[in-house]
């Protein structure tokens, strides 16, 4: 996997990147606003995101205790971020990918446009308040069509009890909860493209079910944090892939 750098002087990055070999199994260090702008139409198999969710970074409910704190600063994690940049990027994702599932928080789930199936992930153990009680579950919004449709009906929602992946990033997803969603969405060999990278976990279940990727995260360290837990994955997944090609190896030898 290679870098992709920072916008450069006052060209914008998307006139920079060449499809698709800048983009397919690349981290993109940038606004995804600017980045999808180079990006042609149904170009990506699933849009799967988790983008911020207008609660100024933190988690509620003793987020910081469990030393898990706010954004770095980059942006500013308002509502209005949310109206007016989170939900402008979700239209330019409606137009790349044939299916997009997203994880929109509880707070502004208002602003999002209306989605073709709501399912969530019930979180029994949570410890977010809200007005009326603890909130124990994180929607997650379905718009387009799933490969399997037709054929296998399939949950939309799922129980969750596992801690998230990365503890260098404040919102980092669980990543057995990103795989079931990514396997139940898409077929192998599919281009899983997610334009609020974050700590990579998108990336990270790519690689695991056998899909390629395409992140984008504006925070430079998050971008950091990205590739070397993507440059870990690849490593595992070189590593089960060997001994099986030698083995083909030996038997074209005998
Ligand atoms: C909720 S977090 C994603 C966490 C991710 N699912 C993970 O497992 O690490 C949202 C991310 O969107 C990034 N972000 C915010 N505005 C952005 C923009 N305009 N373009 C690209 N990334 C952005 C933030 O820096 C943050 O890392």
């Amino acid at each position: 996997m290679s870098e992709v750098p920072a916008k450069k002087g006052n060209l914008g990055l998307s006139m920079l990147l060449n499809w698709p070999d800048d983009f397919v199994n690349k981290v993109i260090c940038g606004d995804c606003l600017e980045v999808m702008k180079g990006m042609p139409d149904q170009c990506v198999d699933l849009v799967l995101t988790d983008p911020p969710y207008g609660i100024n970074g933190g988690r509620g409910g003793g987020s910081k205790a469990r030393g898990r704190g706010n954004y770095s600063g980059i942006f500013q994690d308002t509502r209005e971020y949310i109206r007016d940049m989170v939900i402008g990027a979700l239209k330019d994702c409606f137009r790349i990918s044939r299916a997009t599932i997203i994880t929109p928080g509880s707070k502004n789930l208002d602003l999002y446009p209306q989605y073709d199936s709501f399912g969530c992930f019930y979180q029994p153990a949570a410890m977010g308040f809200q007005r009326w009680g603890m909130m124990d579950a994180q929607p997650i919004l379905f718009y387009g069509e799933y490969y399997l449709q037709g054929i296998k009906p399939m949950p939309c929602s799922f129980i969750l009890t596992e801690k998230p992946s990365c503890t260098e990033h404040p919102c980092s997803k669980p990543i057995n909860a990103w795989i079931k969603l990514l396997e139940r969405s898409c077929p192998k060999e599919s281009i899983i493209f997610d334009p609020f990278l974050g700590s990579g976990t998108t990336a990270v279940a790519a690689i695991q079910t056998g899909r390629r990727f395409i992140g984008i995260e504006i925070d430079p360290g998050y971008c950091e944090i990205a590739r070397r837990r993507i440059a870990q994955a690849q490593e595992q997944q070189d590593l089960f892939r060997k001994p099986a090609e030698d083995k083909q190896g030996e038997l074209l030898l005998l």
